[in-house]
């Protein structure tokens, strides 16, 4: 990669923006008819469209330059070979092996992990249709109806995430529960939900030391066992880690033991058996429909030409306003209310992968990387933010994601919620000028002073950006599909920024001084030496009000 080829592109796409100035996304449409053509890709059932955009064809020639200068092709083809890409941990990031179902070798650092893929997903799916089946009955011989996945992080969101996305895929007779937070209202209140005698809990953790999971998990042992006996706790959890050997310490039958490896990272896990909820949830085949979405798009971001390439646009719009035009934040809005998590998932996604300020050298970062990601679905984040993402000072580019077809609400909901979801990406790119302001608050027969005090608040400046992901309905396959582009986004942009996206030292720091304070918090009579003014002091407040 050369430095002085970067610096050039970067350059360029400076003076490019300067030279954009004056001109709106909707003078763009009024200049070009064929715009939505020029600036839509269509794959199976799935439309990206990005033609609301601050872009002209300039633009795009110029972030694709900089998208080769910084090696995108060459970094695509180190880690698809299984490369040690994640440079500070010493592995690579092969979670495509995952949802590789071609019959092809895939390669991490020379060796074929297909096998033990194979092997292992085999495993998992064996065990998840028998749960989804009823074949494999609980300690008092029944089916089971509940089941908990303990997780956090990679080994929560996305179970969390595409459980519910896909809830019409599960049958009504299985009903699937996430706990992960330390907070012991979160595994109380799924206690209180679900009956033990027929529940199965799921330990997921990539490293089984995580604090939150390995609480979690021995509280629902203990519930097990005083409620059921403690030869019920082999039939009542399974877990999934790469941390084969901490497994048995917790008691847990060898059968039910799910592997995966160091070369897969937490949030990429959900490919892995890290999908035991959803492939309990939706059975062995439409789990490997949605590997097969996963699939599909690792052939597009390999296969498809750069200008044509999804995962590759979408980075480079990011990459574009976030460097060039100041946005610090990024929205993902489904019109789907299932979809709920799935900003939650894309925050640890893109954040954790892209939140870094050191490049792969060491070195300080040149630019700016990951935006805060947010979200909430449509329609309900129209009567919460949306105020802002309208007429705040700040741009916000945003992400709307809907279905042209329910799965299984009315039809009018849905075209209520399809309606809403076009007209709030045509409200932000076309805006209402003060003129026509004015003119629409005459009609209402205003008087001239009241029009002159009003109208500036109703002004919208528009020239707002967002993509529109529009795609036929929500299904197994689509959901992997979703989840893979911006899997493959977040690695471009890590390429641009020049940064590893797989490693994640900054949750370090924070664990290490938890590990301090709970013994401080724990018992009042240890010292608060040493600690800020600041922490000494909430600690004292604590203590005061818990009564010493
Ligand atoms: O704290 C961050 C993190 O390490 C994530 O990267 C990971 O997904 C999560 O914790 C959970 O880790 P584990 O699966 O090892 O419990």
């Amino acid at each position: 990669m050369a430095t002085h080829n970067i610096e050039a592109a970067l350059a360029a796409l400076d003076a490019h923006k300067q030279s954009l100035a004056g001109q709106s996304i909707a003078d763009f449409f009024r200049d070009d008819p064929d715009r939505f053509a020029r600036f839509h890709v269509e794959l199976d059932d799935l439309l990206f469209d990005y033609s609301k955009h601050r872009i002209t064809t300039t633009t795009l020639g110029l972030l694709l330059d900089l998208a080769r200068a910084a090696g995108v092709e060459e970094r695509r083809a180190a880690l698809f070979a299984g490369e040690p890409v994640n440079s500070t941990e010493h592995r690579p990031a092969l979670h495509m092996a995952l949802r590789n179902l071609s019959g092809r070798p895939m390669f991490a650092e020379g060796h074929d992990v297909m096998p033990e893929v194979l092997a292992e997903r085999d495993k998992m799916e064996a065990f998840a249709e028998s749960i989804h089946n009823g074949d494999a009955k609980s300690a008092s011989g029944e089916r089971f109806t509940d089941i908990v996945n303990i997780g956090i992080g990679g080994s929560d969101l996305g179970p969390a995430m595409a459980a519910r996305a896909l809830a019409p895929f599960v049958p009504n007779r299985l009903r699937l529960h996430t706990v992960s937070n330390v907070d012991g209202a979160d595994l109380g209140d799924t206690l209180k939900r679900v009956p033990l005698e027929t529940t199965l809990f799921i330990v997921c953790s990539k490293t089984f030391t995580t604090i939150e999971t390995m609480t979690n998990a021995a509280t629902a042992r203990k519930a097990i066992a005083a409620t059921l006996g403690e030869a019920a706790v082999g039939d009542h959890f399974c877990a999934v880690s790469t941390q084969l050997d901490k497994i048995a310490a917790f008691g847990i039958r060898s059968d039910r033991v799910f592997g995966f490896w160091d070369w897969v990272g937490g949030r990429y896990s959900i490919w892995s058996s890290i999908g035991l909820l959803l492939a309990i949830g939706i059975g062995k085949e439409k789990f490997e429909e949605f590997l097969r979405g996963g699939q599909d798009i690792d052939s597009h971001f390999v296969e498809a030409p750069l200008e044509r390439n999804i995962p590759v646009l979408m980075a480079l719009l990011g990459v574009w306003y976030r460097d060039f035009w100041g946005c610090a934040a990024h929205a993902v809005i489904p019109y789907d209310e299932r979809m709920a998590r799935f900003p939650a998932y894309l925050q640890q996604l893109e954040m954790e992968s892209n939140g870094k300020s050191v490049d792969l050298t060491g070195a300080r970062a040149r630019i700016e990387t990951a935006p805060v990601i947010f979200g909430e679905p449509g329609t309900n984040g129209q009567h919460a933010f949306f105020q802002m993402l309208h007429q705040g000072t700040q741009i916000v580019p945003i992400d709307f994601l809907v279905a042209v077809l329910p799965l299984c609400a009315d039809i009018e909901h849905h075209n209520l919620l399809f309606a809403n979801c076009l007209a709030q990406s045509q409200a932000l790119m076309q805006g209402r000028p003060l003129a026509e302001v004015k003119q629409k608050l005459a009609g209402q027969g205003l008087s001239t002073d009241a029009i002159e005090a009003l109208a500036p608040h109703k002004v919208f400046d528009g020239n707002r950006p967002s993509s529109t992901f529009l795609y036929k309905q929500m299904a197994p396959r689509l959901l992997g599909q979703l989840i893979a582009l911006y899997e493959h986004k977040v690695f471009v942009q890590g390429v641009i920024w020049n940064i590893n996206s797989f490693d994640q030292w900054g949750v370090e720091l924070g664990k290490e001084l938890a590990n301090k304070l709970t013994p401080v918090v724990t018992d009042a009579s240890r010292s608060t030496e040493g600690f800020d003014a600041s922490t000494a002091g909430l600690i004292a407040a604590a203590r005061a009000y818990r009564g010493g």
